[in-house]
């Protein structure tokens, strides 16, 4: 029996990048139907990923894997945090505004968190997984790679933004990546029975 696993995505690029992830996972992923919207109204990263795999797995009988993700500034409180994809109107405002909103703070740590949630076909979280990257908020973007915020956030030990990052180099350390790896043996287990 083919282990099918729904993406709680639209989004293309995502399905190809945990496409990455999951190569020889032995689950064979599909983008979710266009016509099925999840709203994010959780407060936290792992409300909204559970959410979207719990009601995509209903709405489609299978098994489906979402995940969020997001900033958290330590200075602004964790901001943008579960609003990071809503904090501006495309990638320059919201870099522009969490830029702003820090202004001359000394503390510049910060973090991006992802969570990523497995639901079986009935809406049950059966697997989560939180991965973390801690870095530093510079006072203006570095590099061209990437997408989001990775040109403000640099990480001291590579001396490197995301964005100057080849992107294996931000694979293997970034939140994503470390979800992805803590994730992988849990799944290898799992029957599609379960
Ligand atoms: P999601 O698709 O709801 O998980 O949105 C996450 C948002 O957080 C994205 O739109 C980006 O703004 C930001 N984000 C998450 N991961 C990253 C990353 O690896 N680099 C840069 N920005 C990220």
């Amino acid at each position: 029996m083919t282990k099918v696993l729904v993406v709680a995505t639209g989004n293309p690029g995502k399905l190809r990048e945990m496409q990455a992830y999951l190569a020889n996972s032995g689950w064979e992923l599909t983008l979710k139907p266009e016509e099925l919207e999840i709203e994010e109204t959780g407060d936290t990263f792992a409300a909204n990923a559970g959410l979207k795999a719990s009601q995509i797995a209903q709405a489609t009988g299978n098994w489906a894997i979402a995940d969020d993700s997001g900033l958290q500034v330590d200075a602004l409180n964790g901001a943008p945090g579960v609003y990071s994809a809503r904090y501006g109107k495309n990638d320059s405002e919201r870099i522009a505004r969490v830029l702003n909103e820090l202004g001359s703070e000394v503390n510049r740590q910060a973090q991006f968190v992802c969570v990523i949630a497995i639901a079986n076909p009935h809406g049950e979280i059966f697997l989560q997984s939180e991965g973390v990257c801690r870095g530093v908020i510079l006072h203006a973007p570095r590099g061209h790679r990437g997408f989001g915020y990775d040109p403000i956030f640099y990480v001291p030990e590579k001396q490197l933004t995301f964005a100057e990052m080849t992107p294996q180099l931000k694979r293997s350390l970034s939140h994503r990546g470390k979800a992805f790896t803590a994730l992988l043996p849990q799944l290898a287990l799992l029957s599609p029975e379960s």
